[in-house]
């Protein structure tokens, strides 16, 4: 049992694991599951990188959840911010101003690239949806290419521009091109290694571009790394040749840092592994809940 596990804990005290899984299951709908087999584990809390249950059990979060938690469960600091901002104020529209709301945006321009001047906040997937329609509006273009090896979100153009399996009975929104990202552990290039792996993606990405009409492409997004799909590392130079041929085409590169942004690779960016830099990068999860812009100053 966790030392720090305190039973008085306001959500324990009457709660037990049968009580809290019966809950569930009785009233709670859960997202890309079949409903009637589910067997959830049960949490009461957490603190760092450890999770337990209301038994004391504890276990290793080797998930921080949903690749979220990246500086781990109930830090005291962001403990006492949420803390602090709830007693100030625990809600704001839209349209104004709001101090902490601003400083967060400041000290994320900051980390971002040059020319990135603004931070739209939103959810994982309403951040993809945005970067897929500011795309559009900038380019005039409406097609969206992505790689079937991904994973964007559940809302209309998230998921329509997800390759894996959930994207099909839910596809909708139109406009959405799919094509195969690098993958040497199961090419489907035939390549040998990771240079032809590279070279072999980028020709059959050019193919696709060309053969989807390059005017008619509005946007490029990829996850930087893939995460739902297996973690898979790009070859070295694949990003920037994606690059290259969005600025060929004029195509707004978006690259979705959901999972892989916020130190989760070590930087605070995944891409800047790979020396490049994308028009948008979406983020949520450990990043909070966001969307950065970069070359859009004259747009905006
Ligand atoms: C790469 C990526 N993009 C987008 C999303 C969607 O984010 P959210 O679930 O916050 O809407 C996820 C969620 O797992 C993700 O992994």
């Amino acid at each position: 049992m966790n030392a720090n596990f305190d039973a008085s804990y306001p959500t324990s005290h009457s709660a037990d694991n049968r009580y809290v899984h019966g809950l569930d299951r009785q009233y709670v709908f859960h997202s890309w599951a079949q409903q009637g087999s589910l067997d959830p584990m049960v949490i009461a809390g957490a603190q760092g990188c450890r999770v337990w249950d209301y038994s004391g059990r504890e276990y290793l979060d080797f998930s921080s959840q949903l690749v979220n938690t990246n500086i781990g469960h109930q830090h005291p600091r962001v403990v006492n911010a949420i803390q602090a901002q709830a007693a100030s104020l625990c809600t704001i529209a839209p349209a104004h101003a709001n101090l902490a709301r601003g400083e967060a945006a400041k000290r994320i321009i900051a980390k971002a690239p040059d020319g990135f001047s603004k931070v739209f906040y939103q959810c994982g997937a309403d951040a993809n949806e945005n970067a897929i329609r500011m795309a559009r509006l900038y380019t005039g273009r409406s097609k969206i290419l992505s790689a079937y090896r991904s994973y964007h979100g559940n809302t209309g153009s998230a998921i329509a521009a997800t390759g894996d399996w959930r994207r099909v009975p839910n596809e909708y929104a139109s406009g959405h091109v799919h094509f195969f990202n690098p993958h040497l552990y199961r090419s489907e290039f035939w390549a040998r290694d990771e240079e032809e792996e590279c070279e072999r993606a980028l020709t059959h990405l050019r193919r696709v571009i060309e053969c989807e009409g390059a005017n008619a492409v509005a946007a490029i997004l990829l996850e930087t790394i893939p995460g739902t799909a297996g973690v898979l590392l790009p070859p070295k130079a694949y990003l920037q040749g994606v690059r290259k041929l969005a600025d060929e085409f004029g195509i707004v590169l978006i690259l979705d840092e959901v999972m892989a942004g916020f130190g989760r690779t070590g930087r605070w960016f995944a891409f800047e592994h790979y020396d490049m830099a994308p028009d948008l990068i979406v983020f949520a999860k450990g990043g909070q809940l966001g969307l950065c812009t970069g070359r859009w100053r004259d747009y905006l």
